[in-house]
């Protein structure tokens, strides 16, 4: 396999974690690789992409315990405009929490969606903590299964790969909230505000 068409469908595509996989990916990866944000407007256009290309890799992070809308709503297009021959289908899949297990539904949704469209699913990797592992000491656990999920695409020998920070519960919870309330501070919000349901 030489050539991978890497579909980002984090709704925050163009500054999101899901891009600095896809780039950590791209550096790894022997073959070429072509990248496209998702968006609202260009569902049409990646699915005629899709014509010709041996694998094809989804790279997006868990909301709510699923798969982003934006994702979403391209898998639906991409149902009623398939390609020619039907690309292997791999995952990048990244979560907020801790624990990278927490994407197994996503995942199972991933797959329902191969299964219905005939595609075969290809390499899966689960990354936990993914909104911090890539700042933190940890970040050379993500890159080597990165390297390791795109040695498996360029030789078709497909696998399921996870990582995660190797930290307590307790750990994770006590850095993440200092971060989220260093990040609330630099914008101008307090912790109070951030643990209220308003959005505005
Ligand atoms: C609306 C929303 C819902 C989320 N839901 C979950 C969730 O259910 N579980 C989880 O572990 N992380 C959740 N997260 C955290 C994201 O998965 C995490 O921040 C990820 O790194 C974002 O990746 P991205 O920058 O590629 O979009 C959620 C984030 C948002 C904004």
């Amino acid at each position: 396999m030489d050539r991978v068409l890497i579909l980002n469908g984090s709704p925050r595509a163009p500054k999101s974690n899901s891009k600095r996989y896809a780039e950590i990916f791209s550096g790894k990866f022997s073959g070429q690789t072509e990248y496209f944000n998702i968006s609202k407007k260009n569902h049409r256009e990646i699915c005629s992409k899709l014509d010709g290309v041996s694998d094809v890799m989804f790279v997006f992070p868990l909301y709510v315990d699923g798969i982003p809308v934006t994702l979403l709503q391209f898998l639906k297009t991409l149902e009623r405009n398939p390609p020619r021959s039907k690309p292997v289908v791999s995952v990048l899949i990244n979560c907020g929490f801790l624990e990278d297990w927490q994407t197994d539904v996503a995942i199972k949704m991933m797959a329902l969606f191969c299964r219905q469209n005939g595609y075969r699913l290809g390499s899966v990797l689960k990354i936990g903590g993914g909104e911090a592992i890539l700042d933190t000491p940890f970040r050379m656990l993500a890159v080597r299964k990165i390297k390791q999920m795109a040695v498996s695409i360029a030789k078709a020998k497909y696998r399921t790969l996870h990582t995660t920070m190797p930290l307590s519960p307790n750990m994770f919870t006590k850095a993440s909230t200092s971060y989220w309330i260093r990040y609330g501070k630099k914008n101008g919000i307090t912790k109070e505000q951030m643990q209220t349901m308003r959005i505005e």
